[in-house]
């Protein structure tokens, strides 16, 4: 079993990243700059926002952080983003998921310019990764695809068995690994709550993409001996013995998953950094593009 450092490619890629920028100061360019919206409080969306800006910080970009009381009316969230669209010194920016349940996240998502959306959302840009045409790759299919290319896990031929079918993650990685690309080119079967028989499914992957938010769903019986398993779920379970009173816990029951696994993603530690440097990258590219 090999675990799949995302921390420590993500810190690689960071590195990359601040040559480049650095390169573009040095030339007489402007910072690349990243602006995100967070609406209201929500514990998790404050720490993924929190890791957002300090990525941007160490690559060397500027960031911008707006931040709405749950009460903000859709209304003055379309108003932010369409400011966002007309400012010049903005390269990209995101808008932080979940919304409060009064906001319609998808009209809020539609009004992003699809020039500035780095987060690749929008529908324009979905439509484009359908395709297979160039653009802003999601932030969490994005990693998960560099990581298994750095690591060098082949995926031509494969099965890859992805469950979960939300528009962020799970159904446009199952769009990515069948496309036609070196790093494509699986089988891909997508399961979703209303699959019948997910464990017979889950034990025919050769790749397993987990991304359901269910804590521990995927246990030792259901892989096969050999399986690479990418592990995206993150969630807050309560544990006294913790300080801040709860542990992370991923997709996936890593202890009897892991010896059965070639390579697996620890949580954390495996995702989550490489979709942040992915967000680092579609800001880098959406800088250079203007
Ligand atoms: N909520 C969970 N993941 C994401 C993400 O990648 N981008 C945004 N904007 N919100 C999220």
């Amino acid at each position: 079993m090999q675990l799949l450092d995302g921390k420590a490619m993500a810190q690689t890629i960071k590195e990359e990243i601040k040559i480049e920028v650095d390169k573009r100061i040095a030339s007489g360019e402007k910072r690349p700059h990243l602006a995100a919206i967070l609406v209201g409080t929500d514990g998790a969306s404050e720490t993924y926002v929190g890791h957002k800006v300090k990525s941007c910080d160490q690559v060397g970009f500027e960031s911008t952080l707006l931040r709405f009381p749950d009460s903000t009316s859709e209304e003055e969230v379309l108003n932010a983003v369409q400011e966002l669209n007309n400012d010049a010194s903005v390269d990209g920016f995101i808008v932080q998921l979940p919304l409060p349940k009064h906001i319609n996240a998808e009209a809020v998502i539609n009004a992003i310019a699809p020039e500035k959306d780095v987060d690749g959302f929008h529908p324009v840009n979905i439509g484009k990764l359908t395709l297979g045409q160039e653009t802003f790759v999601s932030a969490t299919p994005k990693g998960i695809i560099t990581l298994l290319d750095r690591a060098n896990v082949k995926t031509e031929g494969m099965h890859c068995v992805v469950v979960g079918r939300s528009n962020i993650v799970g159904r446009p990685m199952s769009i990515l690994m069948s496309a036609s690309s070196n790093q494509g080119n699986a089988t891909v079967t997508l399961c979703h709550s209303r699959t019948k028989n997910l464990k017979e499914i889950c034990l025919q992957a050769d790749i397993l993409i987990v991304a359901l938010g269910r804590a521990e769903f995927i246990t030792g019986d259901m892989v096969k001996e050999g399986v690479t398993v990418i592990d995206v779920g993150i969630t807050r379970v309560a544990d006294p013995s913790k300080k801040r009173g709860y542990a992370l816990k991923g997709d996936v029951h890593f202890d009897s998953v892991s010896p059965k696994c070639e390579f697996i993603t620890p949580v954390p530690g495996g995702v989550g950094p490489m979709t942040v440097v992915s967000l680092m990258q579609n800001t880098l590219r959406a800088a250079e593009e203007k």
